[in-house]
């Protein structure tokens, strides 16, 4: 049976048609090269992390070529982080110094990129986080480098968490008044589900921020706009992180629309030093299994300080999209299958078309039980080259003595030994 979440206030049908796209986590911890958290990790004082401020100088930032390789990927909308934990704004904002235009950047970073990837068709997405570890009068919490800190969190009671909201609001507005439609919202951290983090909290998080207020402000300005849930307020879908879950998500028992992210290493940010790379291949079944459970990937790359995607994400934006341009009719439109895949397969379904995607290549045969009677044709999605098939609702224990315990309901594929030569095969079933 394939589920149905039930209506938000956001325009969703775009999300869950599109099902692909590109985050972005770029900032001036991609000088230090060593994760978006390392102001945290290595609980670096803003005097020393300054330097990164001073040093950042995104010479070859040529936001056409992301958009290109986005798209090329197959992805249809972007996220990119327009204020990190660490506070620092790629955009012009008026409201604090502390942003792009004002390092050796000497402009607006968000502006462009909106432009460029508006141009190649993409919707624009903008991530924005709730915490802020520069910011005078954001308190202190357990994720704040400075929490261990005894003469810094004296200085606690001295800070306005109205003030900091305030802030975040006037910069909220800011964005989504002066770069046209946007299309996605994605505040991010939420201090629920992360043990420890509550301890020194300076509060409930959404009250602290005023998060009713903040969506009731968003909806106002744009109002199809799609907003994730980590403001704590349920809202037009949910966000996994670095995982895949077992199946489609749901929330109260209810399913939920959804959006895995991932990260190509482990870090969002730039991380030179990281070698815990996915291959393609993995990242294309990642991509398959949430559409196979009805949900969307959004797949991040961490640009470098010079503003370049680096080779090691080119590579896999690129064999992404190879496979997408072969592909992508089994992803777009596409969500969970009224069937149940046989093993190492995932299903996507889109209407009467249904897709079956090889994880491993079997030996020449495939059995897709509950599907006998149920198939008009087969054929290999990457050359649509005809699979014949058995289809024991028709031939019974007829059809020989090695197909009497396979019950009259399942149809068996007829592969060719050679595995054909695309990262993930996909057959296309057409279903009568
Ligand atoms: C987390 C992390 C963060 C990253 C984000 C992406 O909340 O704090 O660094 O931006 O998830 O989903």
């Amino acid at each position: 049976m394939t589920l149905l979440p039930k209506d938000t206030p956001g325009d969703t049908d775009w999300f869950v048609h599109d099902r692909f796209g590109l985050f972005i986590h770029w900032g001036i911890y991609a000088a230090a090269a060593r994760h978006e958290w390392v102001k945290k990790y290595e609980e670096i004082t803003d005097e020393e992390y300054q330097r990164y401020f001073d040093h950042f100088d995104p010479d070859l930032y040529d936001p056409r070529a992301w958009a290109r390789l986005a798209k090329q990927a197959g992805m249809k909308y972007f996220v990119v982080t327009t204020k990190h934990h660490d506070g620092f704004c790629l955009w012009d904002t008026q409201l604090t110094d502390y942003k792009a235009p004002n390092t050796a950047a000497g402009r607006d970073l968000i502006k462009p990129m909106v432009q460029a990837f508006r141009a190649e068709g993409l919707k624009v997405g903008f991530y924005h986080s709730l915490i802020d570890w520069h910011h005078p009068e954001f308190p202190i919490d357990s994720v704040h480098p400075q929490c261990n800190d005894e003469e810094f969190l004296k200085a606690n009671q001295d800070r306005d968490m109205s003030k900091y909201a305030e802030y975040l609001h006037g910069q909220v507005r800011e964005l989504l008044t002066n770069y046209g439609k946007i299309d996605v919202l994605f505040p991010d951290f939420s201090y629920s589900g992360r043990p420890g983090t509550e301890l020194l909290a300076p509060g409930k998080g959404k009250d602290d921020w005023q998060a009713e207020k903040l969506i009731e402000m968003v909806r106002e300005l744009q109002p199809g706009i799609v907003i994730n849930d980590r403001t704590e307020i349920p809202q037009d879908y949910v966000t996994p992180e670095q995982m895949q879950p077992h199946g489609w998500v749901t929330r109260d028992g209810e399913p939920v629309i959804w959006e895995a992210c991932h990260t190509f290493s482990g870090s969002w940010g730039y991380h030179r030093d990281e070698y815990t790379w996915k291959s393609p291949e993995m990242l294309i079944q990642m991509l398959i299994d949430s559409v196979s459970k009805g949900g969307n990937l959004l797949l991040n790359v961490g640009p470098n300080g010079r503003g370049e995607f680096e080779p090691r994400a080119v590579a896999r934006l690129e064999a992404v999209g190879e496979w997408m341009r072969l592909h992508s009719r089994a992803i777009y439109g596409c969500t969970q299958s009224e069937f149940d895949a046989p093993p190492d397969c995932r299903y996507t379904q889109n209407g009467k078309r249904l897709y079956l995607h090889l994880f491993a290549w079997p030996y020449r045969n495939v059995y897709l039980p509950g599907l006998g009677g149920k198939i008009a044709y087969a054929q290999l999605l990457n050359d649509a080259s005809e699979i014949k098939m058995i289809d024991t609702s028709k031939v019974g224990s007829g059809g020989g003595k090695w197909l009497s315990s396979l019950g009259a309901d399942t149809v068996i594929l007829d592969l060719p030994v050679q595995k054909p030569n695309v990262i993930v095969p996909v057959v296309e079933l057409f279903l009568k």
